[in-house]
């Protein structure tokens, strides 16, 4: 294990009827709120009016930004930033899907900072303060509720990149499972490969005595792969939605990595792919991820094989280690298409004419990846295997 520091200042909030924090929370930061939402979703579903009437009930100044796109857009964050800028923003309020948060934490960074907000998001200057935001999550996915990441896409340039500092950790999220019953069954899906995602990134890395790391993802894993199929024949059950919600908090608040860095080369592969054209994250990654551990199998195969068998149940009797890896690959495959997620980049319509820009999107930084560094080649090839 390597030496760490564990710090995370997100206060969780979880479970039913816990939207009345509010009322304890936005009072100690302020009370001119920029309001952040997506598409529409919180209108349909009644929790904007239940966030409103709370507001007002608090004698809250508020101001909305809405229209935060799925994959947000370094052109909307602008929009807020200039909004907090010009009417003095004391608090953002995030309510909506990782979308939402990660625009909102580059609109509170941003509207501290002097030049434009995409520098923060290149790291052509970093982002050492922010103003205060919380969340109220309504999507189990990305982990972006009690973590300090956002991923921002600037559609005129076709990049899309993560970034994050300490500044940008949510003050607060509340977390109601009910808040995400009406996530159709597709984003549903999405959310669950991406939760499942996070967990395999960290556990493909080259550390040694990480056993009981190894086993809280294994843990994470086993237990969203049985709420899984049960939650998609009940989207509105309690329970499910409940394991489901936790599980994509804990996949990437930091608890699992103590002490490792994972792999992450296939969140870079994804990115690239939805810079270029604009897929569901979630979706990119159940197309990507088997094939980056197809190509990847040799470098650690007993790494695969402990997954094969700890988690999705391969004997390995009479086979090699990478026979039982590939044997967990596979299972992951066959998992992730009985929940319906898409397994070839065909079913997005993308052929192999764009690969060279996506590589080109992948390798901006150089070579990637903890557990194997990818270089052009393997990036392509990767790619090639996904259409
Ligand atoms: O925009 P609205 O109308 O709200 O609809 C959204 C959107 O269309 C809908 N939705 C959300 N909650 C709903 C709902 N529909 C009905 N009922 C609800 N309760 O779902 C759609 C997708 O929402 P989005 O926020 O885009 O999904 P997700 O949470 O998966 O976020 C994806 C983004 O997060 C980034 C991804 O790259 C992508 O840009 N990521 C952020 C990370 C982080 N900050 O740590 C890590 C991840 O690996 C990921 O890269
Ligand atoms: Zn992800």
């Amino acid at each position: 294990m390597e030496n760490f520091t564990f710090w995370n200042p997100t206060k969780l909030i979880f479970g039913k009827g816990q939207l009345e924090q509010l009322k304890n929370e936005i009072p100690n930061y302020g009370h001119k709120v920029l309001l952040v939402y997506g598409g529409g979703s919180i209108k349909r579903s009644g929790l904007y009016n239940q966030v409103l009437d709370i507001l007002k009930e608090l004698n809250c100044e508020v101001f909305e930004l809405p229209g935060v796109e799925p994959n947000p857009r370094l052109s909307t964050a602008r929009k807020g930033v200039e909004i907090c800028k010009q009417e003095g923003i004391e608090l953002l309020l995030a309510v909506g899907g990782g979308s939402v948060i990660d625009c909102t934490k580059l609109i509170a960074a941003g509207a501290k900072y002097d030049g434009d907000a995409w520098d923060l998001v290149t790291k052509k200057a970093i982002a050492t303060d922010a103003l205060p935001f919380g969340t109220v999550l309504t999507l189990a996915a990305t982990g972006s509720e009690m973590n300090s990441g956002s991923v921002i896409t600037n559609w005129e340039t076709k990049e899309k990149y993560g970034w994050g500092s300490p500044a940008t950790f949510p003050k607060f999220s509340i977390l109601d499972p009910v808040h995400t019953f009406t996530v159709p069954k597709n984003q549903t899906v999405y959310g669950i490969v991406d939760i499942m995602s996070h967990t395999i990134e960290h556990y493909f890395h080259l550390e040694e005595s990480t056993d009981f790391q190894d086993r809280m993802c294994e843990s994470l894993l086993i237990t969203i792969m049985e709420a899984a199929p049960k939650l998609l024949a009940d989207l509105e059950n309690y329970e499910y939605r409940g394991t489901v919600l936790y599980c994509g908090t804990m996949a990437l608040n930091g608890i699992l990595n103590m002490g490792y860095r994972g792999d992450w080369a296939t969140h870079n592969l994804e990115h690239a792919v939805s810079a270029v054209y604009d897929i569901p994250h979630g979706g990119g990654l159940a197309i990507l991820f088997p094939n980056w551990m197809k190509h990847n199998l040799n470098v650690k195969p007993e790494r695969f094989k402990q997954l094969a068998v700890r988690v999705f149940g391969a004997n390995p009797d009479g086979k090699s280690a990478e026979e039982a890896g590939l044997e967990g690959i596979q299972k992951l495959r066959d998992f992730w298409n009985s929940l319906g997620a898409p397994s070839r980049l065909a079913d997005y319509q993308i052929d192999d004419s764009k690969i060279d820009l996506m590589a080109d999107k992948a390798m901006v930084n150089g070579d990637f990846g903890n557990f194997k560094k990818l270089n052009r080649e393997d990036t392509l090839a990767i790619y090639r295997s996904s259409v």
